[in-house]
């Protein structure tokens, strides 16, 4: 019989190389860095590690080639006890790669390719239906082919699931489709590509996260760049709290917040709490190099909340 899941996944799976340097190369530019790490990588499967890390029992739906690279990342999601049943292998595509460059001060640039994420369809997540029954909450973003999200979306409301949308890349969405999410989490540049609204302040974060609610979301988190993020809901508005610890890098970082947030909404923790966990999750993520190398166990964020 196949388990509850507190947290089904349904996203990217790539092989991530990273190099840090002094700072990020403008076109045409080549530069020398310090650092380097390959290390597995994705939307998907971070957030996946990511929520494993913090107890939840995950499953994740995707696509990786037949490749050594897919092997890689198929090793990476088993260490943590992620249930990767779901994640196909496609023969004739190779995995997906990520280009992760970062600077002295933790900011970072990514180019990626697509690869087998490319052909994860529909079809795919069906054959995984067994998964969504009886999950607490489906996680999922827009980096993999629109109808595999839908897909996912609809199998997670139909078995009464929460749904939990990375809205990555940024792209502009119907109303209709925002109007399946409970939680929303875009950062600036997500933010202005959903809404319209340039970020620059808390006043447009909010107004952003506002326009999303008329739209139809349950709740969202907004990112107002470094003055936090607000978390609006139907009958209520934080403003998340900013844990400052000295940044390496910030890949991962939103995979950090969003699997947190899944995971405490799988445990049906309010939502103001549920953001204040993610933030500290996310945090954490920002002091080590690579990605799925800096997600978080659930001591170190409490222990983070605790003493803060
Ligand atoms: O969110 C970080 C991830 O984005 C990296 O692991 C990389 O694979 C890119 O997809």
């Amino acid at each position: 019989m196949t388990p509850v899941y507190d947290v089904v996944v349904v996203g990217k799976a790539n092989i991530d190389y990273v190099a840090r340097g002094p700072r990020l190369p403008a076109p045409g530019e080549g530069l020398t860095g310090d650092a380097f790490q390959e290390a597995a990588g994705g939307k998907g499967a971070n957030q996946a590690v990511g929520a494993a890390r913090l107890g939840a029992r995950v499953a994740i739906v995707g696509r990786v080639g037949g490749d050594a690279r897919g092997d890689a990342v198929v090793r990476a999601l088993q260490s943590e006890r992620v249930d990767v049943r779901h994640l196909s292998r496609d023969r004739e595509t190779p995995t997906g790669v990520a280009l992760c460059q970062v600077d002295e001060l933790g900011r970072k640039q990514i180019l990626s390719s697509m690869g087998a994420n490319a052909r994860l369809s529909a079809a795919c997540v069906r054959d995984a239906a067994e998964v969504f029954r009886g999950a607490r909450v489906v996680l999922t973003q827009l980096g993999i082919p629109r109808d595999a999200c839908l897909e996912a979306i609809r199998l997670g409301r139909s078995g009464g699931a929460r749904i939990v949308l990375d809205p990555a890349p940024g792209l502009p969405l119907e109303d209709e489709l925002l109007a399946q999410i409970d939680v929303v989490r875009p950062n600036v540049l997500e933010a202005q590509a959903l809404t319209g609204v340039r970020i620059r302040d808390r006043q447009t974060a909010r107004e952003a996260a506002q326009q999303l609610l008329r739209r139809g979301v349950k709740a969202a988190v907004v990112q107002a760049a470094n003055l936090g993020d607000v978390l609006l809901w139907r009958d209520g508005e934080v403003w998340l709290p900013r844990f400052e610890l000295t940044p390496i890098d910030a890949t991962g970082a939103g995979d950090a917040f969003s699997s947190a947030l899944a995971v405490c909404l799988a445990e049906g923790k309010p939502l103001p709490e549920a953001g204040r966990f993610a933030s500290a999750a996310a945090a954490l993520a920002t002091t080590v190099l690579g990605a799925q190398s800096s997600l978080p166990r659930r001591a170190a964020v409490l222990q983070l909340l605790a003493t803060s």
